[in-house]
């Protein structure tokens, strides 16, 4: 596997590729623009974003409205590519009344991505989560039929993707569709697969493609990179993926959340030749939610308890960054919120925490160096010795 090309690029020149892809990737004209190299001179090379640009790999953020609002700086100053954690959601963009829109967050994301010239990774449109009550409640019910709902993603999908045309980098088209069990595949219990049948996840792609045929469309899931130990479900995505494609289906990556958590331990090398494995029959990858979980004090200051966790959290970190940095496949790392003051984890993880590569109260964590150490080293190499004295 060829190894990224690292780029020796001065700062303007180096910043000017702040967009990711360097025009070969479908992309926003916004981002594409000088004055995507302006915002990356105004924020510093010494960025997350900034040595990103240098090796070409966009490093983003979900961002909450809390994010946009209170701590802008880092939002945007860090982070070349922005998805928004809940903005785009049906439940959020379509929350009471069918057909009554609400894109406040929505346009809130994409208006905060276009000032700071970062691009944006839409999620998601098919998922069993966070659906809308109208929609969950009329299946239940039997008010809304299969041939019903079908329309209605259709229309979702026409709708949302229509409303942001070329504005969108990559669509997380389809989301968590794959069990936990080994051998993984389609889980059948799945809230699309009981009430519309397994075919809908192909055909959300081909709508996705038609309503906007610039963006990138990815099947995004968990633990397919071979978290599981066992790759159980890696394998399960990658036969299914594949099937799809030589079926004509337009899925043109796969995006690995990288939930990890200290108590599981990590295999860095399983981690990459996964990443490799997708990339092999064309895929592109993204890192889309990268964030590494563990037991903590309490869900407010979030210290850790095992002092080892803070070393196993950088370093968990570090290895999926450098995996990425090696496959030139991966076209954006993603971490699912930056800071530990409105991380998802505590809500959902009882007892842990400590997840993001900023603490509470947004100071940078050593996973933060860690990652821009491995940014920097990829732009610019190793730092060399001093010459020795002569013997
Ligand atoms: O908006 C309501 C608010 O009105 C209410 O007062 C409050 C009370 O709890 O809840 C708010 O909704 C919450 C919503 O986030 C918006 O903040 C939900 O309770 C909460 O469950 C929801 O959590 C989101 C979660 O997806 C739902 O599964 C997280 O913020 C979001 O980060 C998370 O993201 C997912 C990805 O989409 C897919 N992969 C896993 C990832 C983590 O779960």
């Amino acid at each position: 596997m060829e190894r990224r090309s690292v780029l020796t690029l001065g700062a303007a020149g180096a910043a000017a590729l702040v967009a990711g892809g360097a025009g070969l990737l479908a992309s926003p004209a916004w981002a594409d623009s000088p004055k995507a190299a302006e915002a990356a001179r105004k924020t510093g090379a010494d960025s997350l974003r900034g040595y990103g640009a240098r090796i070409n790999l966009p490093i983003g953020s979900a961002l909450t409205p809390q994010d946009i609002e209170q701590w802008a700086e880092i939002s945007g100053g860090q982070f070349s590519v922005v998805t928004g954690a809940n903005a785009m959601k049906w439940q959020t963009v379509e929350p009471t009344t069918q057909g009554v829109y609400d894109w406040t967050d929505a346009d809130q994301l994409v208006a905060f991505a276009h000032a700071n010239h970062q691009l944006v990774r839409g999620h998601t449109l098919l998922w069993h989560n966070q659906l809308p009550n109208w929609l969950t409640a009329g299946v239940a019910a039997g008010t809304i039929s299969k041939t019903q709902l079908w329309s209605l993603l259709e229309k979702h999908i026409f709708t949302e993707l229509g409303r942001y045309k070329g504005k969108i980098w990559q669509w997380d088209v389809a989301n968590e569709f794959f069990t936990d069990s080994n051998p993984s595949g389609i889980n059948p219990n799945d809230w699309w697969v009981v009430n519309a049948g397994e075919d809908i996840i192909a055909q959300a792609f081909k709508w996705a493609h038609e309503a906007d045929p610039h963006a990138l469309l990815f099947y995004n899931d968990y633990n397919v990179t071979g978290e599981d130990g066992t790759n159980a479900k890696h394998d399960a995505v990658f036969a299914w993926v594949q099937q799809q494609r030589d079926a004509g289906v337009p899925i043109h990556g796969v995006g690995t959340q990288a939930h990890l958590d200290t108590q599981y331990g990590f295999d860095p090398q399983r981690f990459q030749t996964d990443l490799e494995h997708y990339a092999s029959i064309g895929l592109k990858i993204a890192v889309t939610e990268a964030d590494v979980r563990t037991f903590v004090s309490d869900a407010t200051t979030q210290t850790p308890t095992d002092s080892l966790s803070q070393f196993a959290q950088p370093f968990e970190y570090s290895a999926m960054m450098q995996a990425a940095i090696a496959v030139p496949e991966v076209i954006s790392f993603t971490v699912w919120g930056w800071t530990d003051a409105d991380s998802w984890v505590p809500g959902t993880f009882k007892g842990e925490g400590y997840a993001c590569i900023y603490d509470v109260n947004q100071q940078p964590k050593q996973a933060y160096y860690s990652l821009l150490q491995d940014l920097k080293i990829a732009a610019e190499g190793a730092p060399r010795r001093a010459p020795l004295p002569r013997a």
